[in-house]
């Protein structure tokens, strides 16, 4: 298997292929460095398969959607990830085929809730959820440290000893570590329990990325246009939300809510479907359209997308702008499909 980190520096994007056949995929790509990976493609005559992202990265804006423009590439993420235009939603135990290669997806959420590591030929890519002699912070949005501990102790540390590891991260010059090393010297995880990993996590201090909101709401959106305006995280923390019990119950009230569903058009027909009765308005161009929504100013409105993500983003908006009584699908679209809830697709 051909291996190789293209960027040296603090964010990791690895190029991986397989040699026989040329088939090759990217892992964590930079949106910076879009050109630099097509052009190491093209020197090794690879042909993209695939371009994936370990998870929604809050520190960098992601390159799998240019990838995908320039190439064949299809985007690859996990099922909860809330951005659009996902080629491949992929869940725990699916293989993705490079030519000769099987790449195994392995859920390990707990940085976000959209996390894996993939598992090719001895080689474990492991996200932000296994950093070397760390781990990725559990302190945004979705974060979870226990999950991380489990994610961490029952799936990646049950692999082989020798099986090498590669972080999306790392900040002391490493290249790689193995599971094995991990297992004994990881200071986070090594000997300690399940509740002295949560303590450890919870007291780490650590300051934010610089330009997260940028990095982290484009990501989530797969919005690229810069003059888009995000809530503050201010705004977004004074959303109020609805399950999916809830918001059922209120459709079956008297006055049922109107709905907004902030997804691109094609999501709204794909396998997840939409609720029906409700109003597709996608939520790049929800600022330009607010006009047509004016008559729900003083309305019940709950905004909906796949995973409650983006749809965050449309209520804080809405809001802003004088909508009084706004509240957001949590978990969206999947979690509404996970309770078998209806669904229409046309
Ligand atoms: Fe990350």
């Amino acid at each position: 298997m051909f291996c190789r980190e293209l960027n040296r520096g603090k964010c990791k994007t690895y190029l991986i292929a397989c040699e026989r056949t040329g088939r090759a995929a990217l892992i964590d790509p930079l949106r910076e460095n879009t050109a630099r990976y097509i052009a190491v493609a093209a020197y090794h005559r690879f042909r993209f398969e695939y371009a994936i992202d370990t998870h929604t990265h809050a520190d960098h804006r992601s390159g799998t959607w240019d990838i995908a423009d320039l190439t064949d590439a299809k985007v690859v993420m996990e099922h909860h990830a809330p951005a659009p235009h996902v080629n491949v939603h992929v869940k725990d135990g699916d293989i993705l085929e490079l030519g000769d290669l099987r790449a195994k997806i392995l859920f390990t959420p707990g940085h976000t809730p959209d996390g894996i590591s993939l598992y090719v030929d001895g080689y474990l890519f492991t996200g932000d959820t296994l950093l070397i002699g760390g781990t990725g912070r559990a302190d945004f949005a979705g974060g979870d440290s226990g999950q991380q501990y489990d994610a961490i102790t029952a799936k990646l540390f049950t692999l082989p000893d020798e099986t090498l590891v590669f972080p999306a991260h790392d900040y002391r010059g490493n290249h790689h570590s193995t599971i094995g090393r991990e297992k004994t010297s990881n200071p986070r995880v090594a000997g300690h329990s399940r509740d002295e990993y949560i303590s450890i996590m919870n007291n780490l201090g650590l300051p934010l990325p610089d330009k997260i909101q940028e990095s982290l709401l484009s990501n989530q959106s797969a919005i690229e246009d810069d003059s888009m305006k995000f809530p503050d995280v201010a705004q977004l923390n004074q959303v109020h939300q609805i399950t999916v019990s809830e918001l059922r119950e209120r459709l079956a009230g008297g006055t049922p809510p109107v709905i907004i569903d902030v997804r691109e058009p094609e999501e709204y027909s794909d396998e997840l479907g939409h609720i029906r009765g409700s109003r597709l308005v996608p939520l790049k161009v929800l600022p330009a359209k607010t006009c047509e929504l004016e008559n729900f100013k003083n309305r019940e409105v709950v905004a909906v997308c796949r995973a409650g993500v983006r749809s965050t983003t449309a209520a804080a908006i809405l809001t802003a702008l004088g909508f009084e009584n706004v509240t957001n699908l949590k978990g969206g679209m999947v979690e509404w499909n996970e309770a078998g809830l209806p669904i229409e697709r046309d």
